[in-house]
């Protein structure tokens, strides 16, 4: 039998958790960068699926992580007034963009934070009706993935009640002559016809929709369908678990449009790689009694304490706007690359939450979908981290640590540049990636 990581883990790992594109293995991690069995060092473009928003061992969060665990690890905020989470809660609230009444609910993960705004929904809200998209990837437990629309998870009940709308896609737009008046001119015909309004409780949207394709929606998009939902009286619940905490730019994606939504939802980043989640919205809402339901370490001090540990250093060290001059120099080095690489069709994305999309062909569109597995398995022989998102498994997708450097980036797109050669010169076999399911 052999002992190396990846058989242990073949062995003990359910397939159910697994989302492998070549064989990775974790001993540690600092930096931007994993430190494989072996002690091989790989640059990690994933930060862990936006995870380490401040990259891996950062001595802020090690220190405000041991601190609270040295101090009062397993303290129930259920039942409890608890300071680092009161703190992070105050930390939040401060970030909102407009001044209603608002309180915060914490969880361990985007997902059980987007099945809370469901939970509460239905037991809040008469109108039983909700909308999401087509691609929109929202979690991996029942609720959050019954009002989500991605590929992966066909097999997973849509919710009873809910509509999903196309998401416009720049790329591949679903409506002409405009993208963006056509998308709403579709919300418009579907209020009219087929969907009752007044019964929709809730839309989520993600505000770059990431799993699905990091697609950007066009500017006015996002404004047009608050201004609609507005008028019909339907909350707005914006998704940012990838791209918020001054990933794209700014501290919330959503700002990018100066939307003002109803309820936030924080996940990955806001931790800085500890299970931590949170929901801001009304606080009529949010304190709705009937909605009871408790996890016993939900909004423990030590995630807490990782969360504002997160926040303040994100303030502290600039990491909004590195992730703004970073995430130009990438898209600008992906886009020379797209010059040199017939396999990238479309360059897109706001600060560090980027994406490249592959194709067969120009013209015709037709992703890439082998190719993307096999230039991902060859960055990470290269020593690159990069996975793969998108409804047809051909976007590559770019959510390093935010405090990424210029020197990172540029090595980054240097072992990228020659994995897209060694790929369209058939170095990678399609035995070779046969394994890796991907998504
Ligand atoms: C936009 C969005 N929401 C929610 C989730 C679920 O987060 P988690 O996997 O931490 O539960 C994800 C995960 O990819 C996501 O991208």
């Amino acid at each position: 039998m052999t002992d190396d990581l990846m058989s242990r883990d073949g062995r003990t790992i359910a397939d159910i958790e697994r989302l492998r594109f070549f064989p990775a293995t974790a001993t540690g991690g600092a930096g931007s960068y994993v430190v494989e069995e072996g002690g091989r060092r790989v640059l990690d473009f994933s930060g862990s699926w936006g995870a380490a928003s401040l990259g891996y061992s950062h001595p802020a969060v090690v220190e405000a992580v041991s601190a609270a665990v040295g101090d009062m690890g397993a303290i129930c905020l259920g039942s409890c007034a608890v300071e680092p989470a009161v703190g992070l809660a105050e930390d939040l609230l401060a970030r909102m963009p407009d001044e209603r009444e608002r309180r915060v609910w914490f969880g361990h993960s985007g997902s059980d934070a987007n099945d809370a705004v469901v939970r509460l929904l239905e037991a809040a809200m008469p109108r039983r009706g909700i909308l999401s998209f087509v691609g929109a990837y929202h979690g991996g437990s029942a609720a959050s993935m019954s009002v989500s629309g991605h590929s992966s998870q066909s097999h997973a009940p849509a919710r009873p009640g809910l509509t999903r709308l196309p998401y416009p896609d720049p790329y591949r737009p679903q409506f002409a002559p405009d993208l963006v008046e056509g998308a709403l001119a579709d919300l418009d015909r579907r209020f009219e016809s087929e969907i009752e309004p007044d019964e929709i409780a809730a839309v989520f949207i993600e505000p770059i929709q990431s799993d699905g394709g990091v697609i950007v929606p066009p500017a006015g998009f996002l404004k047009g369908l608050e201004e609609r939902c507005r008028a019909h009286g339907i909350l707005i619940v914006v998704d940012e678990v990838k791209v918020g905490i001054g990933r794209t730019g700014l501290f919330h994606a959503f700002e990018a449009e100066g939307l003002s939504p109803d309820i936030v939802v924080y996940g990955k980043g806001l931790g800085g790689g500890l299970p931590l989640s949170a929901v801001v919205g009304p606080a009529a809402l949010m304190d709705f009694s009937s909605a009871f339901a408790i996890m016993t370490a939900a909004g423990n001090p030590v995630c807490a304490a990782a969360g504002r540990a997160v926040l303040r250093t994100v303030e502290e060290e600039g990491l909004t706007a590195n992730a703004a001059a970073m995430g130009e120099r990438l898209l600008s080095g992906l886009a020379r690359l797209a010059q040199r690489h017939a396999l990238i069709g479309h360059v897109r994305g706001r600060g560090l939450a980027c994406g490249v999309e592959l194709v067969r062909d120009p013209v015709s569109r037709e992703p890439a979908s082998s190719e993307t597995a096999k230039v991902v398995y060859r960055a990470h022989q290269l020593g690159l981290i990069l996975y793969y998102v998108g409804m047809q498994s051909n976007v590559l997708e770019f959510t390093p640590p935010l405090t990424l450097s210029a020197a990172e980036a540029d090595e980054g797109l240097a072992i990228l540049d020659r994995a897209l050669e060694d790929v369209a010169a058939g170095k990678v076999a399609d035995e070779d990636v046969a394994r890796f399911a991907g998504w």
